[in-house]
């Protein structure tokens, strides 16, 4: 009897800590990577990049508009025809150009250094179709 205790004793303190351990493993895992293997797991926030692109008028909102909308240091005003009457005229590869690598007072991608380029181009074509 003393010796069957002893056993179960034993065979619980080793089941106890396995258990132990995978709860601290759970526990200490990077958010999001517990959910790696294609189970269902409706918890796990998604992740950022699977919200989808960004569209330009969501970018303009968001970065463009804190100079293209008062026309800070002779930025070309959003809906303004004559402001962007000349832009337009340089050609629409050449305003992407421009606005992912910068251009004088205007800074590389607007700002928006996590946008992709994509992202911006649709924000410039959301200004020019917006500024006609
Ligand atoms: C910090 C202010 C600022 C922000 C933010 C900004 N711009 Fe500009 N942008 C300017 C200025 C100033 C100019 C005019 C530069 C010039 O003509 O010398 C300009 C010009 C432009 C032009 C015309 C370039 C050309 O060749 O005539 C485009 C296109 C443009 N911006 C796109 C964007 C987009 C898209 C965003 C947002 C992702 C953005 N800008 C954010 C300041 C800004």
């Amino acid at each position: 009897m003393k010796k069957l205790f002893g056993i179960l004793l034993v065979a619980g303190l080793v089941a106890g800590s396995a258990v132990a351990e995978d709860d601290v493993k759970t526990r200490t895992a990077p958010v999001g990577s517990t959910c790696l293997s294609g189970e269902a797991c409706a918890a796990a926030p998604a992740p950022a990049a699977s919200a989808g692109p960004k569209s330009g008028k969501d970018v303009y909102g968001g970065f463009c508009t804190t100079c293209h909308s008062a026309g800070l240091m002779g930025a070309p005003k959003f809906g303004t025809a004559a402001d962007w009457a000349p832009r337009a005229a340089k050609g629409k590869e050449t305003l992407y150009t421009h606005a992912l690598k910068g251009f004088n007072s205007m800074p590389p991608k607007g700002m928006c250094a996590a946008c992709t380029d994509d992202e911006i181009k649709g924000a410039v074509d959301y200004m020019l179709d917006g500024s006609k």
